[in-house]
């Protein structure tokens, strides 16, 4: 077999067999295909695409590049969920702990922030103490102790994604909707779980920016699991707006336990009620609406909340941050964001959101930069709202006052302000079977 017959058989429209996908995949991880053959074949699929077999082929070889977790030293049905990423979208920490809460094991690996996305894992380390590695030993302890446990990607997991990824980023084929379900689906697949419940966000502050977009996506990620043996459901949920109202690390935790405390904004609530009755759906605990009144029971009855103590205190965290999130170190300084005009908000760039926020210590400049976790923004006014000129329609924090100019007038630049009211968008656009 031969790299270059199979970039001209991709190139000249054709399918190629899991047997040669397995051949370029292993090739490429060891060092025998070069990147720049690799490249062509990727810029071959960004325009011929790839047939659900090819996908399902793919994302098998690249699982299998590196370690496959096996979960099956925690009893029950393991349900996993993951999110294409967005600003604010602290819905993990909601989300595990309500469903684990349930009966339902979450064994999850999470990511760290990503460009103007924020990450769990980096969330979850703004609670001092808390270990977001953990042995493998451990980590099945603290699952079959609290019912939860969220780490860091551990082990040499799909060193084939990592490779691909970083090739991807820089030749222009990032995104390519076969190529992104791939990535995502392999690192599912290897992370070991029964079901996979998917987030597919939609809008300006997530990758895919259309509604179509996004199902395309969601449809070819749930043919993925589905083929590979995991019941896979996905939801396409709004992220033309932040979820919720704080974005950056502790800020986060603090709306997620008020969340769980029933005292979250509505956009959230809603969020998670819907993806937490999917993931016990799909666990096999009864139908939607049963599935939605036990999630609703375990924030009533405060089960969920302590689902969420217990991990953080396995983990080695604080838990008297989570107890009373008043006990969160604060930034040193705050500042007003005010509206410069008056009018309704009817537009707020959510990728621009999220800068601004990074750009206040709460996201990475480099690979080498350490999180501020106090820093980040309350938005007191969102989408819908109407504002008076002057009015503080957000908070900023930081540990350096130098640093709210220049996120002042980026969070200016992505918000809106107009005489009418725009049209009320679905926080839930569709769920993909
Ligand atoms: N997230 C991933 O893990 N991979 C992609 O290709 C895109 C988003």
């Amino acid at each position: 077999m031969r790299m270059y017959d199979l970039i001209m058989k991709k190139r000249n429209g054709g399918t190629l067999t899991a047997d040669e996908i397995d051949f370029m995949i292993t090739g490429y991880v060891a060092g025998e295909i070069p990147d720049y053959q690799m490249s062509a074949f990727l810029m071959a699929v960004y325009f011929q695409g790839m047939t659900e077999e090819e996908t399902l082929s793919m994302t098998n070889a690249v699982a299998h590049s590196g370690d496959m977790v096996d979960l099956s030293g925690i009893e029950g049905v393991k349900v996993d969920k993951h999110s294409t990423g967005g600003v604010g979208d602290k819905t993990t920490l909601i989300i595990a702990p309500i469903v684990a809460a349930c009966g339902v094991k979450v064994a999850k690996m999470s990511g760290r922030g990503l460009g103007h996305t924020g990450g769990t894992v980096d969330k979850m380390e703004s609670i001092p103490g808390m270990q977001t590695s953990l042995t493998q030993e451990k980590f099945f302890e603290v699952v079959n102790k609290t019912g939860l446990s969220v780490i860091g990607q551990s082990g040499n997991m799909t060193p084939a994604d990592k490779k691909l990824y970083a090739l991807r980023d820089v030749t222009a084929t990032v995104d390519s909707i076969p190529l992104i379900a791939v990535s995502i689906m392999s690192k599912k697949l290897a992370a070991g779980s029964d079901c996979i419940l998917l987030d597919v966000k939609t809008g300006s502050g997530a990758f895919m920016k259309t509604v179509e977009d996004s199902i395309a996506l969601a449809q070819e990620m749930v043919a993925i699991g589905e083929n590979a043996g995991k019941r896979t459901v996905a939801l396409i949920t709004d992220m033309d707006i932040p979820l919720g109202h704080n974005i950056g690390n502790s800020l986060e935790v603090i709306e997620a336990v008020e969340t769980l405390k029933g005292n979250g904004p509505a956009d959230l609530s809603e969020v998670c009620l819907n993806l937490a009755a999917n993931m016990l759906f799909l666990a096999g605990k009864g139908d939607l609406d049963s599935c939605r009144d036990m999630v609703k029971a375990v924030i009533a009855d405060g089960s969920a909340l302590e689902r969420l103590a217990a991990m953080v205190e396995a983990q080695g965290g604080d838990v008297s941050v989570i107890r009373d999130t008043g006990n969160f170190a604060k930034a040193p300084y705050s500042h007003k964001v005010v509206a410069k005009k008056s009018g309704y908000i009817t537009f707020m760039d959510t990728e621009k959101c999220g800068i601004a926020s990074a750009m206040l210590g709460a996201g990475r400049e480099t690979k080498e930069s350490t999180i501020d976790f106090s820093a980040g923004i309350i938005l007191h006014s969102k989408v819908g709202d109407y504002v008076e000129e002057g009015m503080e329609i957000a908070t900023m924090f930081a540990s350096d006052e130098a640093l709210f100019a220049a996120a002042d007038a980026k969070y200016e630049e992505a918000v809106t302000i107009a005489p009418e009211k725009a049209k009320e968008e679905p926080l839930i656009f569709a769920r993909i079977t």
